[in-house]
């Protein structure tokens, strides 16, 4: 039987999608569009930043968007998701993002 456990970051959790598929099925990826290094980089500057307790940052495999550029970030508690491209200017509006909840 499930057991309820409490949530250990109580404010908000960003996914990012870190999801690889092999280059020969033609489809894209969000790991391959650098959703990975992306999720790496939010969650050292989470880290730094004396965040932990604040924002969790968590990889998952594919959410079923796929889109050929960028990598999907879903916020909660909100259920706010959008396709954003890996790069540093990015990564600071994610965080501010997850720390403000929904503008
Ligand atoms: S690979 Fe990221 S949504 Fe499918």
């Amino acid at each position: 039987m499930p057991r309820a456990v409490k949530p250990p970051y109580a404010l908000r959790q960003v996914l990012v999608c870190t999801n690889l598929r092999d280059p020969s099925t033609g489809k894209p990826s969000c790991g391959m569009n650098g959703g990975t290094t992306f999720r790496e980089h939010l969650k050292k500057a989470v880290k730094e930043r004396g965040l932990k307790g604040q924002v969790m940052v968590t990889g998952t495999s594919c959410m079923d968007y796929c889109p050929a550029q960028g990598c999907v970030v879903a916020f909660y508690p909100e259920n706010e998701w959008q396709i954003v491209d890996a790069n540093p200017e990015n990564e600071e509006r994610v965080l501010a993002r997850a720390i403000a909840g929904p503008g």
